[in-house]
């Protein structure tokens, strides 16, 4: 790709990544990119890199502008290797004066790589770096995503370049939020929150009161994936508020695995119940749906009906992974129910409650259990189940962080 100049001497120099289609279990239909940013000052300075095998991407990129052995600084605002995969070899290409980067960023670089003789610049947030006519400074942002994220700003441009928040998986030969479709990119943005950030909802909103307090004035947000905010950069912010609240909306999800159709069947019937209780709601078979785009339809859903057949005395193994992937990720502020057929011992339905109970979902009943194949009366049962659920959702609070929030 051909460098892209995004604020005056400002350079987007990242690569494309056309092809990605799991980024450590999170589903990346569409690619993504590995953004880095180059500033041509007195003091010539690179922030971030890209993952390893993307290295040559990145050098013949800045060798568009100039020579890359002319870098003096590097900045790492995240050790990640999607950003810091190429560190090494930039370092040895080179030579830079000075390696940038957090307390924690060093130590994990040091982790990573075994290089102790790096000459390394350690910065801490309200720390700044002149590098000419621009000065950069420095904003911790501890485990967003890793302990040694930070973000770094460049006041002369109103520029945050925000390393992994306000990112996307998104592979697109446009750069800019404002050459794309609005909807679509607030859609993997939501994607990216409800599947890296969600479970630091508390720091998202600390880190946006941090901003407020000191009085940061921001023109242009450029994350290290996917698009970069120009148009209106205040409409993410407002979207990162938002979800750190992890605020619902009258939907549900009933989220279900099933052997011969029994439970597909149960499942339709709680849809129905959920609808006739005032709750939109959504269906998804987990043999035809990734837990990354279940979980970005969880960020703002009130009810969650998890179902599944029994299978060896537990569970389908598809909802043990889904459940086991949503306990990471910590959502807030839900209320649901387990359901399911079985055989002769039928212990999915109490597992699934278990598992909703460990994640502090609010549990409505016992759930309902049907023996092999759902007669009227236990659809009567399932619907039933869904009107209770509808009826426990409504009255939840609007915020997701009410009685049920976890700090
Ligand atoms: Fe894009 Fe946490 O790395």
């Amino acid at each position: 790709m051909r460098p892209v100049e995004i604020k005056r001497d400002v350079y987007w120099v990242g690569a494309l990544d056309w092809n990605i289609r799991d980024f450590h279990g999170y589903s990346t239909p569409k690619g993504t990119t590995y953004n880095a940013y180059l500033v041509i000052d007195e003091k010539i300075t690179l922030f971030d890199t890209v993952k390893k095998p993307f290295k040559n991407d990145l050098i013949e990129c800045i060798s568009k502008i100039i020579d890359p052995k002319l870098i003096d600084y590097l900045v790492v605002n995240h050790v990640e290797m999607d950003h810091s995969g190429s560190v090494p070899d930039i370092v040895e290409l080179v030579g830079p004066e000075k390696v940038v980067c957090s307390p924690m960023g060093k130590k994990a670089l040091v982790d990573h790589y075994g290089r102790q003789d790096w000459p390394y610049h350690v910065v801490e947030t309200g720390q700044s770096l002149k590098l000419g006519k621009k000065t950069v400074s420095f904003l911790e942002t501890r485990m967003l995503h890793w302990p040694d994220s930070m973000m770094s700003y460049i006041a002369e441009d109103k520029l945050l370049l925000s390393s992994d928040g306000f990112g996307q998986h998104w592979a697109t030969s446009q750069r800019f939020n404002d050459e794309v479709d609005v909807a679509e990119l607030l859609g993997h943005a939501a994607k990216y929150y409800a599947n890296i950030l969600l479970l630091f909802s508390p720091l998202v909103q600390k880190l946006i009161a941090k901003v407020a307090e000191l009085g940061i004035e921001i023109d242009m947000i450029a994350p290290d994936h996917g698009l970069i905010w120009r148009k209106d950069p205040g409409r993410i912010i407002q979207a990162y508020e938002k979800w750190s609240r992890q605020e619902s909306s009258r939907k549900a999800l009933v989220i279900y695995d099933t052997m011969w159709q029994a439970t597909e069947k149960m499942a339709c019937a709680i849809g129905e119940g959920l609808k006739e209780g005032g709750l939109d709601f959504k269906m998804f078979n987990l043999k035809f749906s990734h837990r990354s785009d279940i979980m970005t339809e969880v960020l703002d859903s009130r009810a969650l009906v998890l179902g599944s057949a029994t299978i060896n005395n537990g569970m389908m193994p598809a909802m043990a992974d889904l459940l086991s992937y949503m306990k990471g990720l910590r959502p807030v502020g839900k209320v649901g129910a387990a359901f399911g057929a079985y055989g002769w011992s039928g212990e999915a339905v109490k597992l699934i409650s278990e598992a909703m109970r460990g994640i502090d979902i609010n549990l409505v009943g016992e759930g309902v259990r049907v023996k092999f194949s759902p007669k009227k009366e236990d659809l009567n049962r399932c619907i039933e189940l869904g009107r209770q659920v509808a009826r426990a959702a409504l009255d939840l609070d609007v915020s997701g962080l009410g009685a049920s929030a976890r700090s």
